[in-house]
């Protein structure tokens, strides 16, 4: 029998590289997105590539705790089992200071991030529970362990990940399921098109390794973490951002006076 993965948000971007390498290494796979006709887009694509493997579409909005529990059991019914989740979508919740953010922002950036996670890979660890195996993936960032100005509810919801990822690690570890962290910094994904090349000068300037990294990048990473090479490794966080994190960032005092460019772009 085939393992199967599930990947949240992987119609595009890094989700989309995940599934793909997961399709790659014979997995069946279940991606995710907000909207039915970009997961159904997404896994004929990877479908068309990968024909040994069965790659399927779902609508879900990991706002939603009753969306989350329909989807997983539209998956169990499906595929009868489920080896790995990958908790990847997120919303970036751009331009959100502690001086300005109100409930409704802060209630849809936490709601969707921290609580859609949180509720994700409950309905992951019931299957994964009667299986006695299994592997949860969560991409994090970077943005949980050092502070920007303007992204204060994604960085909060982002905590809350870390620390779902060390409970689980505690909790599951008896029921044979694993839980890891990727810790995500200066990825290139499709809003960075719209980059000049003397924007990505200035960005990679500020990187150790002078380049970003791309999907395929974290999505090596989510599979190594799920595979049995890493069948000891549980709690861990993986840092994948190019040295981003180890760079003690310059302040900037006028941080209030600019806005945060990249919110426009956000489809
Ligand atoms: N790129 C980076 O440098 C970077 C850095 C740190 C962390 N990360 C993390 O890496 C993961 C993937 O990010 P990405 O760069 O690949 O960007 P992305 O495509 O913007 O985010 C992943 C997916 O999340 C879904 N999503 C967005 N807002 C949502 C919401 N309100 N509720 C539910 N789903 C929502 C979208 O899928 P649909 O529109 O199809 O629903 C989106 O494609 C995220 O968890 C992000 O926080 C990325």
């Amino acid at each position: 029998m085939r393992k199967v993965v599930l990947i949240t948000g992987a119609a595009r971007n890094i989700g989309f590289a995940v599934a793909e390498k997961f399709a790659e290494e014979g997995y069946d796979v279940c991606i995710t997105s907000r909207k039915q006709d970009s997961a159904d887009a997404a896994a004929k694509e990877i479908g068309d590539i990968y024909k040994d493997v069965t790659v399927k579409g779902y609508a879900m909005e990991t706002e939603y705790p009753e969306k989350i529990h329909e989807t997983f059991k539209k998956v169990f019914d499906d595929f009868g089992r489920l080896d790995t989740l990958v908790a990847n979508a997120a919303d970036p919740g751009y331009n959100q200071s502690i001086l300005s953010t109100t409930p409704e922002q802060y209630d849809h950036v936490m709601n969707s991030n921290a609580r859609g996670y949180f509720f994700c890979c409950q309905e992951a660890a019931k299957i994964m529970k009667e299986q006695h195996s299994g592997s949860i993936v969560l991409i994090g960032s970077v943005h949980s362990k050092r502070a920007l100005p303007g992204r204060i509810t994604y960085a909060a919801s982002k905590g809350a990940i870390d620390v779902l990822n060390r409970n689980m690690c505690y909790e599951l570890g008896k029921f044979g399921i694993r839980s890891n962290l990727i810790v995500v910094g200066a990825v290139y994904n499709d809003r960075w098109a719209a980059y000049t090349e003397a924007d990505y000068e200035k960005k990679r300037a500020n990187w150790p390794l002078g380049m970003e990294s791309y999907p395929e990048d974290i999505a090596n990473s989510a599979y190594f973490l799920s595979s049995d090479k890493a069948r000891t490794i549980s709690g861990s966080e993986l840092i994948v951002d190019s040295g981003v994190m180890s760079v003690m960032l310059s302040y900037n005092k006028n941080w209030d006076n600019e806005k945060d460019e990249r919110e426009k772009l956000v489809k």
